[in-house]
């Protein structure tokens, strides 16, 4: 089909490289006087992109086409960070060029670290995280000019090597221990993992199955299309705000439970389960209509199969856990949960696979993280797409600032009553 009638009038079908196609509906309202309902987006194409491709009834993610197991088995977080930037996988040069731009911008404005003492020390690292992100433009103004395209590139290394030194010290400073300066010398996953867990007093050593695990959950969370923080950072950046606020909105979106919160919340209730003879129950009230429980890290807007993420990181869990001796019933919990879930029609039908949440709760907590500093290590890694789909809006000509248009459904014309006579 090329076209779709609507009143007489045709509108365009346009067709991606691979993926359903999307009807041009940019001359509805002027057509018909009439907008198109679609709360969610769930039948919406927001934008064209050439960074990441899910196919969600098949379980298929691909980063600039290559698949993300591919990537998570065989790559490293740097390489798959300048891959979704700049289109390509680096030349050696190009990779030894990008490290150092990275590696050079790990340190943060020493005024910048006074910021924390302005939080309570139980505060949330996200909350922290959203103040800190946005608080950047504050102290990098060489990099706000959104229309230089140099200055876009220094905010984008910038934000992404700086993300872990600002998130260690979120978590540094719940603890009351004293922040950790980078060390340059270490790959991007050690130099955060020595940020968060080491102490000036002694030197840390990275255990290099963590430092693996650390790289793959990065690479997995690093982009997912438009999801709703991604769309977050791209409605926030058309309206042409500076891309440390851009990054900051992006943050606060991905806080919410049904997306990046999803992880801790996963962990939560797979520690309430607590021990398998409770499984069922828990499956009960997934299914009780009456009841809002729902399987956290169950289910997924646009996988309609198994999450390819959630493969790879069901393995790393297994290495990490076998590494380091734990011996955590949870890990039992999970497994026995996603066979039961897998096998149970309610799941079947609604077609609800394990995400990428269900198990990297059980990572992050196995190397060491409390459940508050989960959604912030998806946040570290989803800024590269972040960012990635941010200058990708910046350079298409077709951009324009977002604003949907709505059903109103409340009152019509009525004239105001003075306080006195209501
Ligand atoms: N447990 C039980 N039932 C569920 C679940 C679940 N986890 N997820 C969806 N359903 C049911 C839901 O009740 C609904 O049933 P019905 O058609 O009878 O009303 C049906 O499945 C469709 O659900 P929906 O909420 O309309 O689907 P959605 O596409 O709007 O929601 C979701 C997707 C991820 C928000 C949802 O599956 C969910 O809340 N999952 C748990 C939270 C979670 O794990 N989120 C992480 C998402 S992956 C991370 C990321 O990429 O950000």
């Amino acid at each position: 089909m090329t076209s779709l009638a609507i009143d007489g009038k045709d509108y365009p079908v346009l067709s991606g490289t691979v993926g359903p196609e999307v009807v041009d509906i940019r001359k509805l309202y002027a057509n018909t006087g009439r907008f198109t309902y679609d709360p969610g987006f769930t039948s919406t194409a927001s934008c064209e992109s050439k960074i990441t491709y899910i196919d969600g009834d098949a379980g298929i993610l691909l980063y600039r086409g290559y698949p993300i197991d591919q990537l998570a088995e065989q790559s490293n977080f740097i390489e798959v960070a300048h891959l979704l930037l700049n289109g390509e996988l680096p030349s050696a040069d190009e990779y030894a060029d990008f490290s150092r731009h990275i590696t050079r911008h790990t340190m943060i404005h020493e005024q910048l670290a006074t910021f924390y003492r302005g939080f309570r020390r139980d505060a949330h690292p996200m909350a922290i995280m959203c103040g800190i992100v946005g608080a950047m433009a504050a102290f990098y103004h060489d990099s706000t000019d959104i229309h230089d395209p140099k200055q876009r590139v220094i905010a984008s290394h910038r934000l992404i090597a700086k993300m872990p030194t600002l998130a260690a010290m979120a978590y540094k400073y719940s603890i009351g221990q004293p922040f950790l300066y980078p060390d340059n010398s270490l790959s991007f996953s050690a130099n955060f993992l020595r940020m968060t867990f080491g102490v000036p007093a002694e030197p840390y050593v990275v255990d290099p199955v963590v430092e693996d695990a650390m790289e793959k959950l990065l690479i997995l969370q690093a982009d997912h299309e438009q999801n709703a923080s991604t769309s977050t950072v791209r409605l926030a950046g058309s309206s042409g705000a500076n891309p440390f606020a851009c990054i900051s909105a992006g943050i606060a979106c991905l806080w919410g439970p049904a997306h990046g919160g999803a992880n801790e919340a996963a962990l939560n209730m797979l520690r309430q389960i607590g021990t398998p003879d409770r499984i069922p129950e828990f499956i009960a009230r997934a299914k009780d209509k009456n009841d809002p429980f729902r399987l956290m890290g169950f289910g997924h807007r646009v996988y309609k199969n198994y999450d390819p993420r959630a493969k790879v990181m069901g393995k790393v869990a297994k290495q990490v856990l076998d590494k380091l001796g734990i011996n955590d019933p949870i890990f039992d919990v999970a497994r026995e949960l996603e066979q039961i879930a897998l096998n149970d029609p309610y799941f079947i039908d609604k077609k609800l696979y394990p995400n990428v949440d269900f198990y990297s709760g059980v990572v992050m907590s196995a190397i060491g993280f409390p459940t508050s500093m989960f959604t912030v290590l998806f946040a570290i890694s989803r800024t590269v797409g972040w960012i990635a789909q941010w200058t990708e809006m910046m350079e298409d000509p077709e951009q324009k600032i977002g604003r949907p248009r709505q059903l109103y459904t409340g009152a019509t014309h009525r004239d105001y009553v003075p306080l006195a006579s209501r």
